[in-house]
């Protein structure tokens, strides 16, 4: 693809998946290394089944390929692959989350699970000066119980854990369902973050603001349909996560000609542009800029609020926007 304007600029990145960071030609060999059954032949069968039509279908898929992460190996090279892409799209800081529950169902020790990605994450900060963070996050299709079990199981690595979020099958599961879990996490000194407003209501953003307490929305798309709630997130500088391409994929925005970034971004939030499950959606962060068209001004803003919206500590975030003119 033609180089952007936002290539060159220094980013972070604030939401995106580990597991979906899986290239199809890395989850075929991972399959074929650790002997695991998946439903296609090659990679073609499985490019083909990256055609989605809504959340739901595309997490089916996304936790058939989590089948093929089983040793610590897969989790350090899935983020070492991550990083390294990151790092060449200029991405400084990723804050990536990382749902460990279905590999503990597999039997996956959570010690090969995040000491294979803090060992990559320690080695990409040498090697290309990125700085990585890991966000645990639970699966809102579970029941709380279990986003409870999984951070009294994650404790042990509490120190190397910057945040804890909520992502997986939305409709149906409102944050409400999981204050307890968002309590207990800010407690241990969690920074938190959610996903809402994907393929849920506006309400469902409320519900993280007000029950929830948490400090971020992941997507936050519909919040558009609430015009007082738009002026509250500007006014409160919440910080939105955004993912035109997994939007895009996904349904969730019908086309990327109307998508309310801009607008939101023009009427004062805090909002930022992302991948979320860059191996899917046919885009890492830079091909998430460049599909959104916008001027260079608005491209620049848009790299400032990544790390103005980033759980960096301040003086990281400072450093930061002085790069960018600040
Ligand atoms: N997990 C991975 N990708 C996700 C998405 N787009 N929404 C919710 N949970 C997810
Ligand atoms: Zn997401």
């Amino acid at each position: 693809m033609t180089a952007s304007f936002a290539d060159g600029l220094p980013k972070a990145e604030l939401h995106v998946h580990l597991e979906g960071t899986l290239e199809p030609g890395d989850l075929i060999r991972f399959a074929r290394r650790n002997a695991i059954p998946i439903p296609w032949r090659d990679e073609h069968e499985l490019r083909a089944a990256y055609s989605f039509t809504g959340l739901e279908n595309f997490l089916a898929v996304y936790f058939e390929g989590c089948k093929v992460l089983r040793r610590r190996e897969d989790f350090h090279e899935l983020t070492t692959a991550y990083l390294g892409r990151a790092a060449a799209q200029g991405v400084r800081r990723a804050e990536m989350f990382f749902g460990p529950q279905n590999f503990l169902d597999a039997g996956v020790p959570l010690d090969d699970q995040l000491g294979g990605i803090f060992d990559a994450i320690a080695e990409a900060r040498e090697a290309w000066g990125i700085d990585g963070a890991l966000l645990i996050s639970a699966h809102r299709h579970r029941s709380e119980a279990d986003a409870l079990e999984l951070l009294d199981l994650v404790r042990p690595w509490r120190e190397q854990i910057l945040g804890a979020g909520l992502g997986s099958a939305e409709r149906g599961n409102p944050p409400s369902k999981f204050a307890r879990y968002f309590t207990a996490a800010r407690a241990q000194g969690y920074r938190t973050t959610c996903h809402a407003g994907e393929e849920g209501p506006a309400a469902y953003l409320r519900e993280a603001l007000d029950v929830c307490r948490v400090e971020r929305i992941d997507h936050g798309f519909t919040v558009t349909d609430d015009s007082d709630l738009v002026a509250r997130l500007a006014d409160e500088q919440v910080p939105l996560t955004m993912c035109p391409l997994s939007n895009l994929r996904l349904g969730v925005a019908p086309d990327l000609a109307a998508y309310p970034l801009a607008r939101l971004l023009d009427a004062g939030v805090l909002v930022t542009v992302n991948s979320d499950d860059p191996a899917y959606f046919d885009g890492y962060v830079n091909e998430n800029y460049a599909a959104l068209g916008l001027g260079e001004d608005r491209l620049i803003r848009l790299a400032r609020n990544s790390f103005t919206g980033s759980f960096a500590p301040e003086s990281d975030v400072a450093a930061a926007l002085r790069t960018l003119g600040g």
